[in-house]
């Protein structure tokens, strides 16, 4: 773990929750780890394109090898996105809960990391499609934050959290399965109730920190 790359998607800077766990977690992680190097890439505040038709063409082109200059440029950041993927052996990712899922930022970045014959193989078996996760070795840590309160494994309103779970099953896709998730409830709730759970977000994240071994 001595490379981690950092994704924020919370459209809010210093008031943001998700944002300031996880960068708690980094600060803890950079303490015990001085050299350990980190790669922010911001989908939150900036604009990660989302997929349209030239992406598309260029990305599943049969033979990747004949792509034009023109597909090579629209698959550029991608390549970039996907590249930092693989240069790095922990991903943090910061997230809120937007409308039970996750805001659109950090669903465009994954839309561009889930690419065909870099991160994820696509076969046939008896005309049966068949799909291969191509990265290794990596580790990934979710903190998230939510207004409501419940949504947690085994609690109340676990089927309609589409946030931490959908992103668990799309890393889980191109071979990122080792994911723990630290979620922040209730910044819609009473001050007290969400002060006592970011409490207990940040105690676990400390623990996270001292319990990720370095690579
Ligand atoms: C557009 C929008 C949609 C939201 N949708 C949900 C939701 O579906 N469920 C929920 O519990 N909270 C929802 N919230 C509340 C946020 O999850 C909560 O404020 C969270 O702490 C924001 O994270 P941040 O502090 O990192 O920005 C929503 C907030 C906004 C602005």
């Amino acid at each position: 773990m001595s490379k981690i790359l950092v994704i924020h998607a919370s459209p809010r800077g210093d008031r943001s929750h998700s944002r300031r766990l996880a960068e708690g977690f980094l600060s803890a992680w950079q303490a015990r780890y001085p050299q350990a190097q980190v790669t922010r890439r911001e989908v939150g505040r900036t604009l990660i394109p989302a997929v349209n038709e030239a992406f598309v063409a260029a990305a599943f082109h049969p033979e990747p090898e004949a792509r034009s200059l023109s597909m090579q440029a629209d698959l550029a950041l991608s390549d970039q996105l996907v590249g930092e993927l693989f240069d790095n052996d922990l991903l943090l990712i910061s997230t809120p809960m937007y409308n039970f899922s996750v805001p659109s930022g950090l669903k465009a970045w994954v839309d561009q990391i889930v690419r065909l014959g870099l991160t994820f193989d696509h076969t046939l078996d008896n005309g049966v499609a068949q799909y291969t996760p191509l990265l290794q070795g990596k580790r990934a840590l979710i903190v998230t934050s939510r207004g409501g309160f419940g949504f947690g494994p085994g609690a109340e309103l676990e089927a309609l959290n589409h946030a931490d779970p959908w992103l668990r099953t799309a890393l889980g896709f191109i071979g990122i399965n080792d994911v723990t998730v630290v979620a922040a409830e209730g910044e819609e709730s009473a001050e007290r109730t969400f002060a006592v759970s970011v409490a207990e977000a940040e105690q676990r994240l400390l623990e996270l920190a001292r319990e990720f071994q370095m690579a």
